[in-house]
C-alpha cells in the first residue's frame, strides 16, 4: 500500500528515535521511499550515518546547507513528499509547530509543507500532560495535524503513562489511513467507546464497568481499512488506538454533542455503554455526610439515547447505524427488540452475564443483528472481533474490495 510513496521523516530528539530507526525499515519493507531530516536533538540519540544507511537517501541536518540550497531548496525539500511525518515528535517541535516557529530545518519544513502532517509524540508523561502541551496538542488537531499516539506505558524514564511513541507498525498503520489505501478510503465513521462518568458532585459520579476494549478494537480494524475515524470516547480503562481522530468526552450529553459535531459520516457505530440516568441536578460543592445519618436521595433523569437519536435523524442520517447490546438475558430477543425500538441497521448483541467474563476482558462472543437475521459469531478476541466488524461495515458500505 506504500509502494513509491514520498515519506519526509522528521526525527526529533529523544529516546524513541531508536525506535524510528525500525520505523525506517519497516517503511521501506512496504515501498515506500524516505527522506529522513534529523534534528540537531535527534543526533544526539541516533547517528545521521545508520539513518542514512538504513532509508538509503542522504540525511538531512542543517537550514543552510548550501549544497542543498542551490540542489534542492529547503521548500522543495517540503514539497517532494507525499506525506511529512514526524517521529518522535517532541514538546519542543510540537511547541514549535504550534507557534508557527521556523528557526531550524524541521521546524522550517513543517511550516513551508504544503502536505499533510502526521506526528507520533514523545515524552515524559508529566510533559504530555502539562497544560502547554495539551494547549498545543489542541491547536496542531485544530490546524488537521494527523496524530499516531502518544501510547501509554512504562517510559524509558521509570515512570508510566501516556506520553509513550507508538510502536513503529502503529505508525505505519497511521501512515497507511493517511494515505487511505484501504476498502473504507474516503469514507468517515464515527465510533462511541467507554463509559460515561455522570457527576454527582464534583467528586463523585456514577459509572459502570465498560473497559472501552471492544470500542477500541473495531476502531483500529476501521482505521486498518483506511477509515477516517472519529472516536469519541469516555473515560475508558484501555488508551485510544493510534491514527484515529480522539475527542474526549465525560458525560452522554457530551458525547452526543460530540457525535453530532463529528457528523456527516458514512456509518455510526455506538460501542459505548452510555449511562443511561444521570443526577438531575448535581451538587456544585461536595455533598457532605448528615451527622444524623440521613441518606441524600439521587433524583435521577434519563440520558439522550445517541444511537436512536442519530438513527432517527430525518437528515443527514449515516448510511449505517450500529449499535452495541450488552444483555445479561435472553439475548437475542432483547437485541433484536432493541434495533427495531432504536431504529438502527445492525445491533451487536453479547451476553455480559459475569461468568461470560466479558465485561472488562479479553474475548467477545457476539450475535450479528441485521434485517436480514441473525449471525452468531463464535467466541472472538475483541482485537477480531474488530476487525471482522470493520470488514462487514466496508462490505454494506459497498466499499469492499
Ligand atoms: O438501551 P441500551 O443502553 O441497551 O442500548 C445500547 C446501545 O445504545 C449501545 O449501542 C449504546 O452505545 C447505545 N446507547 C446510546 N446512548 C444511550 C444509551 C445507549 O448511544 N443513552
Amino acid at each position: 500500500m506504500l509502494a513509491d510513496r514520498r515519506i519526509l521523516l522528521i526525527i526529533g530528539g529523544g529516546i524513541a528515535a531508536y525506535k524510528s530507526l525500525d520505523l525506517i525499515r519497516r517503511l521501506r519493507e512496504r515501498g515506500a521511499a524516505v527522506t529522513p531530516v534529523l534534528t540537531r536533538a535527534g543526533g544526539e540519540f541516533v547517528t545521521p550515518l545508520s539513518v542514512a544507511a538504513l532509508a538509503g537517501a542522504k540525511c538531512h541536518r542543517d537550514l543552510f546547507d548550501l549544497t542543498d540550497e542551490t540542489e534542492m531548496g529547503h521548500i522543495e525539500l517540503s514539497r517532494a513528499a507525499d506525506l511529512v511525518v514526524v517521529a518522535p515528535a517532541t514538546a519542543d517541535l510540537m511547541a514549535k509547530m504550534a507557534a508557527g516557529l521556523a528557526t531550524d530545518l524541521a521546524s522550517t519544513l513543517l511550516m513551508a509543507t504544503d502536505k499533510r502532517v502526521l506526528i507520533a509524540p514523545a515524552m515524559n508523561l508529566r510533559m504530555w500532560l502539562h497544560p502547554a502541551t495539551q494547549r498545543n496538542v489542541a491547536t496542531l488537531r485544530g490546524d488537521g495535524i494527523l496524530f499516531a499516539g502518544p501510547g501509554e506505558g512504562e517510559m524509558a524514564c521509570g515512570e508510566f503513562g501516556p506520553g509513550r511513541m507508538a510502536e513503529p507498525l502503529e505508525i505505519v498503520a497511521a501512515i497507511e489511513a493517511a494515505f487511505g489505501g484501504g476498502p473504507l478510503a474516503g469514507r468517515h465513521v464515527v465510533v462511541t467507546s467507554g463509559p460515561t462518568h455522570e457527576p454527582i458532585d464534583p467528586v463523585r459520579y456514577i459509572a459502570n464497568r465498560s473497559s472501552g476494549a471492544q470500542g477500541a478494537a473495531l476502531a483500529r480494524g476501521l482505521r486498518d481499512l483506511g477509515a477516517w475515524v472519529t472516536f469519541v470516547t469516555g473515560p475508558a480503562a484501555v488508551p485510544p488506538p493510534a491514527g484515529v481522530e480522539v475527542v474526549r468526552v465525560e458525560t452522554a450529553d457530551e458525547m452526543l454533542r460530540a457525535v453530532r459535531a463529528a457528523l456527516p459520516a458514512d456509518a455510526l457505530v455506538c460501542a459505548a455503554a452510555v449511562a443511561d440516568w444521570r443526577v438531575a441536578k448535581a451538587g456544585t460543592a461536595k455533598i457532605k455526610k448528615d451527622r444524623k445519618g440521613a441518606v441524600p436521595a439521587l433524583d435521577l433523569v434519563e440520558n439522550p439515547d445517541i444511537l436512536a437519536q442519530v438513527a432517527q435523524m430525518a437528515e443527514g442520517r449515516p448510511a449505517l447505524v450500529v449499535g452495541f447490546a450488552a444483555e445479561t438475558d435472553d439475548v437475542v430477543a432483547h437485541a433484536e427488540a432493541k434495533r427495531r425500538r432504536k431504529g438502527c441497521d445492525w445491533i451487536v448483541a453479547n451476553d455480559v452475564r459475569p461468568a461470560t467474563g466479558i465485561m472488562g476482558g479479553s474475548e467477545n462472543a457476539v450475535t450479528l443483528i441485521t434485517a436480514e437475521g441473525r449471525e452468531d459469531w463464535p467466541r472472538l478476541s475483541k482485537d477480531e472481533v474488530g476487525r471482522r466488524l470493520a470488514r462487514r461495515i466496508a462490505e454494506a458500505l459497498g466499499a469492499a474490495g
